[in-house]
């Protein structure tokens, strides 16, 4: 890593706090199209199906999936697909191409795969989510809806996300970190030139996410992904508001996780420095 870490600028300073924003998990457009299943969503799904980078997962995808990647290319946020970034436990995440021209990245939970026990266990607690009970279904989709309002939650605090495109069902269309040629690494994948200043950075977007009314919940240096300069935080899915009973320890966590990475870098913290610095209401540095 040759570049130096640079902090972004807050996109506005006011109208944060933990304010619940309604998150609407009722029947979408994708399960009428699904339902419906006329010609033309036929055969964009055979269509998809059929494409390579698809067919190991033809499987785990269901047809309201389907329909709900054919409503994001109906409204223009999808124009093509491209090949798979990753394929985790719980979402495959693809690049694509999006509305003019640019490229995004596509994050499908499979709603068959996702380990729902452990989704409840963050959606139980956060206001945002009353109601959804012990339906899979809803719960993935709750999730997913949660990441979009999670990740714009954090872009308008000034932490550096991918920006937020559009959400159908369980699929997230996202601003792509990185170039399809030139893809972003995950923090623990490079060699950290100046982990100091990039400490700084992480410890400044941990104190913002804080004061937005957000815990990220899975902070480590597998969720930072480094480009061109930048660091970026990923994978809000499991993001919590200040008010959920574990949001606490969820905290501690990370900040242990992030103050044990960066000191084996040689940086001069531990968790707890790092949990005091985050959840002080005027840091001074
Ligand atoms: N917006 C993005 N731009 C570029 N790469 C991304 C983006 N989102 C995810 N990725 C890549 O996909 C991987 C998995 O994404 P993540 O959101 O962390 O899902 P998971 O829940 O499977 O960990 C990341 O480690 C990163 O390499
Ligand atoms: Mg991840």
């Amino acid at each position: 890593m040759t570049e130096e870490f640079g902090l972004i600028e807050p996109d506005a300073v006011e109208g944060f706090g933990d304010e619940w924003e309604e998150i609407d998990v009722s029947d979408s457009e994708a399960d009428t199209i699904a339902r419906k299943r006329d010609r033309e969503f036929s055969e964009f799904r055979k269509r998809l199906k059929d494409a390579d980078q698809f067919k190991v997962e033809q499987s785990v995808f269901d047809d309201a999936t389907f329909a709900a990647i054919y409503k994001l290319v109906q409204d223009g946020h999808i124009e093509a697909f491209g090949g798979p970034i990753s394929t985790g436990k719980e979402a495959n995440v693809y690049e694509a191409l999006g509305a003019d021209g640019t490229d995004v990245a596509v994050k499908i939970y499979r709603i068959n795969a996702s380990n729902f026990r452990h989704m409840t266990d963050y959606l139980a607690g956060d206001p945002r989510f009353d109601g959804i009970g012990g339906d899979k279904g809803k719960t993935v989709l709750a999730w997913t809806r949660k990441e979009y309002a999670n990740l714009e939650r954090a872009r308008k605090a000034g932490v550096r996300v991918p920006n937020p495109i559009a959400v159908e069902r369980n699929v997230l269309v996202m601003e792509l970190v990185g170039l399809v040629e030139d893809r972003a690494r995950r923090l623990a994948e490079v060699h950290v030139e100046n982990p100091e200043t990039a400490f700084e950075v992480v410890r400044e977007y941990m104190r913002r996410l804080h004061s937005a009314g957000l815990v990220h919940g899975d902070l480590s240096e597998y969720n930072l992904i480094v480009h061109e300069g930048e660091l970026v935080v990923i994978d809000l899915g499991q993001a919590v508001t200040v008010h959920h009973p574990n949001a606490d320890e969820f905290l501690r966590r990370d900040c242990r996780n992030v103050a044990g990475f960066f000191s084996r870098q040689g940086v001069d913290v531990d968790g707890d420095t790092l949990y005091d610095y985050v959840t002080e209401v005027d840091p001074t540095p």
